[in-house]
């Protein structure tokens, strides 16, 4: 996979001192130079500017969403358009919280992939099964399935990352064990091997979320198709530096 990847999901939360004081511990903290780590953190739209004016410029911003038209009557959505336009380069698509508490089909989350893609913006395209889906044994099927409705509407995959987040490891505490993260980035792998290319199988970088935090995150990191990571809860707090030092 390339070079480690460590994102920041902030989800839906903070408020502009909030957003301040991340920004500056994250300033001031100590990590490995920017060919070691590639850092990106994920506000929601309305902090994207000012994260983006604040933020050391070793570290990128990605929103945590955005449309499939250029603009028109979507009330509510926000362009790919319009995040190139800020000079946003990164975008988190098909998040398990949109695909379960909004209804993102497999098909949408691929449309949407390819679109911002063809618009020039580099994607972190999230996958995963629930509990339910582990405990029936589908947990490659799911995550495959959520890959090749991507893999059906791109050819370049070469601003891609695969986040694996299983949905039963978000916000829970219950972190995947390295083994069930490196079982499931492996299959994966195979999985671009078989039905994309070897070339975009080895270069694609594949990362874990799911309760990532400072204490677990090396040996995750340890894993050989764990690429880095994408973090939730800890990306607000200092332990965040962290979890990009488990980069080294
Ligand atoms: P937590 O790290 O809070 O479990 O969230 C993971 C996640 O959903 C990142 O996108």
């Amino acid at each position: 996979g390339g070079k480690f990847f460590v994102g920041g999901n902030w989800k839906c939360n903070g408020t502009t001192e909030e957003v301040k004081k991340i920004v500056a511990t994250l300033n001031d903290g100590k990590v490995p130079s920017g060919d070691v780590v590639e850092v990106v953190v994920s506000p929601p739209f309305v902090f994207l500017s000012l994260v983006q004016s604040l933020l050391r410029n070793d570290f990128q911003v990605a929103a945590q969403n955005c449309w499939v038209k250029k603009s028109g009557a979507f009330t509510g959505e926000v362009s790919a358009e319009m995040l190139v336009n800020l000079g946003i380069p990164w975008v988190i698509i098909g998040h398990s919280e949109r695909r379960s508490l909004l209804g993102e089909s497999n098909e949408f989350v691929g449309d949407k992939v390819a679109y911002a893609v063809s618009q020039g913006l580099k994607v972190i395209a999230c996958v995963g099964e629930t509990l339910e889906q582990r405990e029936a044994g589908s947990t490659v099927d799911v995550v495959a399935a959520q890959t090749k409705a991507i893999a059906d509407r791109i050819s370049d995959w070469k601003n891609v990352v695969i986040a694996y987040e299983p949905v039963w490891a978000i916000g829970t505490g219950k972190v995947a064990t390295p083994a069930q993260a490196q079982e499931v980035h492996s299959e994966l792998r195979k999985w671009l091997n078989a039905n994309v290319s070897a070339e975009v199988a080895e270069s694609t970088r594949i990362i874990y979320g799911g309760s990532v935090n400072g204490a677990n995150s090396k040996e995750l990191a340890g894993q050989p198709d764990v690429d880095g990571f994408l973090v939730g809860g800890a990306s607000l707090k200092p332990e965040f530096l962290d979890i990009i030092n488990s980069a080294t």
